[in-house]
């Protein structure tokens, strides 16, 4: 069987040599009494030809159905001119075939075969070894073994040591539901698949190994999305005798200058901007600014400070805001597109949305009357509108301002293609709150986990205004996806006691919860920090995948279910007494 090339290999510098070859029927056509087929292997396509010449050979190969296997020999050939095809990279090559033999037949497959694909995702699902044999999703998956293998290459460069930890733990507290896992020995008790590996990677610190690094698989049982599945991978690194988040950017800079230039021979620039976690939500009202567009949020309190409109005035007067952003060119927008553009922002909680449109006769809007021509002009001047542009204003609460035209921002930089795909920005946004304020639980919660070291200026606030406490957090954010997250962590006793106290739990509850981890750094814990990073996510984005299930060779549906092994399934009444569980069908 030795095969002696890859099919997308071949090139017309290799004229005239005898190939051996394997792979799968892609497609079979019978034209002007030759027959073609094109055969497939993961590296690319290559066209077969069988000619009447050998009579019995072409009536084999005129078997042949879509997928099959088969290996072949023959005479690598050059295309006569006229069928030379520019779209393939063996385009100007064909193999004259003198020996067929199927090694195993397929079932006609229920989809093709192709990356224009139109199947339903629950069948891809189903047949995932069919769909995965789609070029793009070799390319996908040869892409995600280049990145990981850089990362690796880079990280022990770097000085760092991949150690594993376990997968059968204690709930983690990164504020997703655990998939629990029963134990046989202790009937009743059970083991948690890890949200993350922080702990334990604090742990290593306390250790003593100082740089850690980890590709490492996480558990979360949330409300999943195109960007989040039940389990997924995270580079997630630590590191020792760091007090500031500085080393931490310096490293995943370059580590991802390191990967984007060999995998997709890209270089990147660094060092990334930074904003703070108020900036962002400012200028771009999201925490993950999308920056390669502008059309920033625009505060138009100095424009409406004195108005008589009264939206404006008692937003104003409340201490709330009155926002806007300039659509560019957007004036053509009609009543549906405006409307639907409104209908997103009230999604957010806003009331509404306000519109201007600059044309030759001035501005244009529904509430144009109910302003003097002070404000219009001030308006025109402050979001710099130009003829055909379009103005969105909304006025009520900060936050949910805020929140609502940048949902409206992205949704116009969808429609209107401002995002250049070929563009990466990367960016760190940093100093999040250390806690925010849960309506539900009527207590303060951890915006990171509550590991998270809080800004050593900001320690005095700790207990007279903990919602001003800001974290010495960071996430790396790329083209307005969440990358990563990370941060300086908490090393001593006392503050970590005491942050626990201001989240309510108790002491016998943190003993209970983390008394392994508390002890730990009563023993000389050294000052550390690190991130994780979200490798399905930047594979995605590096692939110009819509979803990680793209880049997850067998990923779940978004109601974490598998279509391939029908998982998840009930268990048979021995493995449950086993467990000591008995099953209790509700409702
Ligand atoms: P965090 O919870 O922010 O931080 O996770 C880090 C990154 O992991 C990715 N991610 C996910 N990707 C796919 N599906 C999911 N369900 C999912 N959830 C998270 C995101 C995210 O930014 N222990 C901390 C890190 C640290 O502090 O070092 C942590 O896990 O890209």
């Amino acid at each position: 069987m030795e095969r002696t090339d890859y099919n997308g290999q071949l090139r017309s510098e290799q004229v005239g040599r005898q190939v051996s070859l394997v792979g799968w029927v892609h497609r079979r056509r019978d034209l002007g009494g030759l027959t073609f087929i094109d055969l497939r292997d993961r590296s690319g396509i290559v066209q077969l030809i069988f000619s009447p010449d050998l009579p019995e050979l072409q009536r084999a190969a005129q078997r042949l159905g879509r997928e099959d296997v088969i290996q072949v020999q023959g005479r690598l050939v050059r295309r006569s001119p006229g069928t030379v095809n520019p779209k393939l990279a063996t385009g100007e090559v064909e193999v004259r075939v003198s020996q067929l033999e199927v090694l195993s037949r397929a079932k006609t497959p229920p989809f093709e075969i192709d990356d224009q694909l139109e199947a339903l995702e629950q069948t891809r699902l189903e047949y995932r070894y069919l769909d995965l044999r789609r070029p793009v999703m070799q390319r996908n998956f040869k892409l995600r073994h280049q990145l990981l293998l850089a990362m690796r290459n880079f990280m022990d460069q770097a000085g760092f040591w991949e150690i594993e930890t376990p997968m059968l733990t204690k709930s983690t507290p990164e504020g997703a539901r655990d998939y629990l896992v029963p134990s046989r020995n202790f009937p009743g008790k059970f083991f948690a698949l890890p949200q993350s590996p922080q702990l334990f990677k604090q742990l290593l610190m306390v250790a003593g190994f100082e740089r850690y690094f980890q590709i490492t698989r996480c558990f979360r049982d949330e409300d999943l999305r195109a960007d989040r599945q039940p389990e997924f991978t995270q580079l997630d690194v630590e590191m020792s005798f760091i007090d500031s988040p500085e080393p931490v950017f310096d490293l995943t800079e370059r580590l991802l200058q390191f990967v984007f230039d060999h995998t997709l021979d890209q270089a990147i620039e660094t060092p990334f901007p930074r904003l703070s976690y108020h900036d962002a939500l400012e200028r771009f009202g999201t925490d993950r600014p999308d920056l390669r567009y502008g059309q920033e949020l625009t505060d138009l309190a100095p424009v409406f400070a004195a108005s008589s409109f009264k939206l404006f005035s008692q937003a104003l007067k409340s201490g709330g805001a009155v926002k806007g952003l300039n659509a560019k060119g957007c004036g053509r927008y009609g009543r549906g597109e405006i409307g639907e553009l409104e209908q997103r922002a009230v999604q957010e909680g806003v009331g509404g949305l306000i519109w201007f449109k600059l044309g030759s006769a001035g501005l244009e809007s529904p509430i144009a009357k109910h302003l003097s021509q002070q404000e219009l002009d001030a308006l025109v001047q402050a979001l710099e509108a130009q003829p055909g542009d379009l103005l969105l204003l909304s006025a009520g609460e900060r936050p949910t301002v805020n929140r609502a035209l940048g949902a409206v921002r992205s949704e116009l930089a969808r429609r209107e293609g401002w995002a250049d795909p070929q563009a990466w920005k990367f960016l760190w946004v940093m100093d999040f709150p250390l806690f925010q304020w849960d309506e539900e639980q009527g207590r303060l919660v951890s915006e990171h986990h509550p590991f998270t070291a809080p800004k050593v200026g900001d320690l005095p606030l700790l207990e007279s205004e903990p919602l001003k406490v800001r974290a010495s957090s960071y996430d790396p954010v790329v083209n307005g996806v969440e990358l990563g997250s990370g941060s300086v962590r908490i090393h001593q006793r006392e503050l970590q006691a005491k942050i626990f106290s201001l989240l309510g739990i108790t002491p016998e509850a943190a003993e209970a919860k983390f008394g392994f981890f508390l002890r730990a750094l009563e023993y000389g814990a050294p000052p550390h920090g690190g991130i994780a990073l979200g490798l399905d996510r930047l594979i995605m984005l590096m692939a110009g995948a819509h979803s990680i299930r793209d880049v997850i060779a067998f990923p779940k549906t978004n109601t974490a279910y598998s279509p391939l092994t029908g998982a998840p399934v009930e268990v048979s009444p021995e493995q449950l007494r086993e467990l000591s569980i008995r099953i209790e069908r509700r409702g």
